[in-house]
């Protein structure tokens, strides 16, 4: 197969991290015969930098044209006092925006080897595997009206929550189809006790259950979720919610991996005219300044991106399933970075890389 991929790899340990998933990506393409075609582009702080655009209409066109796009992370701490459209962050938003990437999966699971990596009790993190599925190109990141006005004591920040009854509808579907290949349970997150947006997302989700008579759905309120995602992860199989709510309790869940550097996650939108999904794949950390440059950033996230893209967009379960089992074998042979709390001297960053394309050999 012909695997067209842009690489994004940002800021901080954005670019460290992305390098070892390259890794990987190259190695597996290579052992399963498929025939890679890679090319970069600049998105985040650097981007800025060099362009005085966090998402250059380069990258948009060379994003467009890519069979699915791997990034790293965005953000650096000199821009934390810039207007929210003069950030980063914003070419984070504007790529999803362009690629239509309503749907974004949060896989959290709580592996054997990092049972000690969370600081909770081991029997309420074991055998934790949900999926978050956050919605990721509405709400209130995109509403409008937005911004700041008015000036001393009316000085006032406006933002706008709003969804429309299609946006609730495809994202929903996505949950209910993985669900359907899962453990057949949708858990709704919503606020209808007091948002209206979410009266409608949880009528609307009401109504698209009946079509998946096999999968059991239940509603629940958001803060209640955040308890119970502490409490009792294990009866979580696929969990679906708005984007804000997405971002929060997907944090919270990292948690149970024990370490934020080991999630991954897939951003999906609808299926090309030549049959290859359309996919962003980034991990869920942030660009982590603090570290960058040193060589020791968790690069598992990424890596395990890298297993979401060929399973979600190139439909490849065998190259898929062949990064995760790398991934897994290299968590119980204790070569891992120091987030991970390991006995002895940690990995390197590199050296995961490494160790993940030797378990999955050639
Ligand atoms: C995430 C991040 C982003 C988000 C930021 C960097 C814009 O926190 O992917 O979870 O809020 O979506
Ligand atoms: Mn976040």
């Amino acid at each position: 197969m012909e695997l067209n991929v842009l690489i994004l790899p940002g800021d901080g340990i954005g670019t460290e991290v992305t390098r070892e998933a390259v890794r990987v990506l190259t190695h597996v393409a290579g052992k399963f015969k498929h025939t890679l075609h890679i090319r970069e582009a600049l998105l985040g702080g650097v981007a800025i930098h060099k362009t005085g655009s966090p998402f250059p209409a380069e990258t948009e066109q060379m994003a467009t044209s890519a069979d699915a796009t791997l990034m790293g992370a965005v953000g650096l701490p000199e821009f934390d006092k810039a207007p929210p459209d003069k950030r980063p962050e914003r070419g984070l938003l504007g790529i999803r925006k362009t690629l239509g990437v309503y749907a974004n999966l949060r896989p959290v699971r709580a592996y054997k080897a990092l049972m000690d990596s969370s600081p909770l009790k081991n029997h309420l993190v074991n055998g934790t595997d949900m999926i978050i599925v956050r919605e990721l190109t509405g709400g209130i990141y995109y509403g409008t009206p937005r911004g700041i006005s008015g000036s001393g004591a009316e000085e006032r920040g406006v933002n706008t929550m709003s969804y429309t009854r299609a946006e609730i509808e495809r994202v929903t579907r996505m949950a209910f189809e993985l669900a359907r290949q899962r453990r057949k349970k949708v858990t709704s997150v919503d606020k209808s006790n007091v948002l209206e947006t979410s009266q409608l997302w949880r009528k609307v989700v009401t109504e698209v259950g009946p079509a998946y008579p096999d999968v059991e759905l239940e509603h629940l309120l958001v803060d209640n979720c955040a308890m119970q995602l502490i409490l009792n992860p294990k009866r979580f199989d696929v969990v679906v919610m708005e984007n804000m709510f997405g971002d929060i309790l997907s944090d919270e869940g990292a948690v149970l991996a024990g370490s934020i550097g080991m999630l991954p996650s897939a951003s999906i939108g609808d299926q090309k005219p030549s049959g290859v999904w359309v996919g962003l794949y980034e991990p869920v950390h942030g660009s982590a300044p603090d570290i960058a440059g040193e060589n020791k950033a968790n690069p598992l996230g990424a890596i395990g991106s890298v297993a979401a893209m060929f399973e979600y967009s190139f439909k490849l379960k065998e190259e898929a399933a062949a990064v995760n089992r790398a991934v897994e074998e290299v968590l119980n042979s204790g070569r891992v970075t120091a987030d991970l709390r390991p006995k002895g001297t940690p990995a390197t960053t590199e050296q995961v890389g490494q160790a993940v394309c030797e378990a999955i050999a050639s």
